[in-house]
């Protein structure tokens, strides 16, 4: 392997790694995503499994994938492989971490669309487009800037050309910092549109929709999407918690830095629910109108409030920030297999690796302006699908992310040596053992169960 080691460097301190790993985990799916699933599948009983999974699934995989990073020191498939040699175990486990890789890739071709929409809207509210519009006026700006092929098109390129470029240079490290600004200035400026929301939409309608739970609302497909947007929100799954773990000084503490990151992630993404759900019943839109919430409820609450402008605007930069923080963390491993396989350097392995993203994200741009040929109609692997973004946005978040969780749970608390695991984490030994059988049992039987469900192997 000596020839296909690259030395990737380290982080300089446990807060570099907490600002990287938050950067990645903070982003589209805590603002656009968990909002929309969550009006999508009835509200309350949804909020519980989700935290539910967050808790007992995300958080202890989630461990388990930063340790695995941080003990093999390389890209994730390499990883993996040199901890199976280790465990005496077959190679052929190092699967787990391509297939990460893949699921990465993936998200990225629908990620950039959205983050797209993002950067849009930086202009519109910029422009005072959403000044003392009503609810009709904003939702006509989102339909027509879906109906718009070159303008999706053109923004999707930006991002993509931004984050290869970004990841090209290798400038990222500039831009983790940023986020130790970009975070808090996101969650106040949260906690600003939310005590507006609650002072002029309807908050107690939005409090109970999230959170009395009525699990009459709630179906075994919205287990799943629950379960995988723990994986999707806290970026597992899809290689980038095991190459930032392979960054991450010995001596740093894994448990304390995951919880911290899971921690913040959740809150944001519950902060985004409170300010999003008062100006959506207040203004009588559509709770499960789907991917365009975000964009047509807070446009809203921007036209019509005291320095809406200001604050719309500095939204959605702070939006298109998360996302590009994310974005590069999903292709990290990608195209560091590209310079280890490939020989290519940085830059061009980045280029090229966005440059394919590119033809895969018109798959997305064309499912939202409704082109003939990017509908579908079948069901794949438990869901109806109806375009490839959907079909896309299935397959990673609720069949590849989960089934990659629950890869990494089997490698981790059955394949690697006990010993090697308990060196790695750094727990007090009733912790360890919590996480040790949670991971062992809890999580692959939870995974499981959910997954044979929604194929039809099971049926509850
Ligand atoms: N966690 C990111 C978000 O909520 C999305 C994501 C999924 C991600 N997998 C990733 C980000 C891998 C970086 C790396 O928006």
């Amino acid at each position: 392997m000596s020839t296909t080691h690259v030395d990737h460097g380290q982080w300089s301190s446990r807060l570099a790694f907490i600002l990287a790993a938050t950067g990645a985990a903070v982003g589209l799916g805590n603002i656009w995503k968990f909002p929309y699933i969550m009006g999508e599948n009835g509200g309350g009983a949804f909020v519980i499994v989700y935290l539910l999974c967050i808790l007992g699934i995300g958080i202890p995989v989630m461990i388990a994938e930063t340790l695995i990073g941080r003990r093999g020191r390389q890209s994730p498939g390499n990883s993996v492989k040199a901890l199976a040699i280790e465990a005496g175990a077959n190679t052929k486990w190092s699967v787990v971490g391509w297939a990460g890789l893949v699921s990465g890739f993936l998200i990225l071709s629908f990620y950039a669309v959205i983050a797209g929409w993002a950067i849009s809207y930086v202009f519109q509210a910029g422009a005072g487009n959403f000044n003392n519009a009503t609810p009709a006026q904003v939702e006509t700006i989102f339909t027509t800037l879906l109906s718009e092929p070159s303008t999706l098109i053109f923004w999707s390129t930006i991002v993509l050309l931004g984050t290869g470029l970004i990841v090209g240079l290798g400038v990222k490290h500039g831009l983790e910092k940023a986020v130790s600004y970009a975070m808090p200035a996101m969650l106040v400026l949260l906690l600003i549109i939310a005590g507006y929301a609650a002072m002029n939409g309807d908050f107690g309608k939005a409090l109970h929709f999230m959170f009395y739970p009525d699990f009459s609302k709630l179906t075994y497909s919205g287990v799943l999407i629950a379960l995988g947007h723990a994986f999707f929100t806290l970026s597992l799954a899809s290689g980038a918690m095991m190459i930032y773990g392979a960054y991450l000084p010995t001596s740093t503490s894994i448990s304390k830095s995951v919880l911290a990151i899971a921690f913040a992630d959740t809150l944001i993404a519950l902060i985004a629910g409170l300010a999003i759900f008062p100006i959506v019943f207040g203004n009588g839109l559509e709770a499960s109108q789907g991917p365009g919430l975000v964009f047509v409820s807070l446009p809203i609450a921007f036209g019509q409030m005291w320095g809406g402008t200001f604050f719309g605007t500095l939204f959605f930069i702070m939006l298109s920030f998360a996302a590009f923080t994310s974005s590069i963390a999903m292709i990290e491993s990608a195209v560091a297999w590209v310079v280890e396989h490939l020989g290519l350097s940085r830059m061009k392995a980045a280029l090229s690796t966005v440059s394919i993203l590119w033809f895969i994200s018109m798959l997305t741009v064309f499912s939202f302006t409704g082109a003939e040929w990017a509908k579908l109609d079948f069901v794949f692997i438990g869901k109806h699908v109806t375009n490839y973004f959907e079909l896309v946005d299935h397959l990673t978040s609720d069949v590849l992310l989960p089934l990659g969780g629950l890869a990494t749970a089997i490698f981790v608390a059955w394949v690697m040596k006990k010993p090697a695991v308990k060196e790695e984490v750094d727990m007090y030994e009733t912790t360890f053992s919590i996480w040790y059988f949670t991971l062992r049992w809890l999580t692959p039987f939870a995974v499981s169960f959910v997954f044979l469900n929604l194929v039809g192997v099971i049926s509850f």
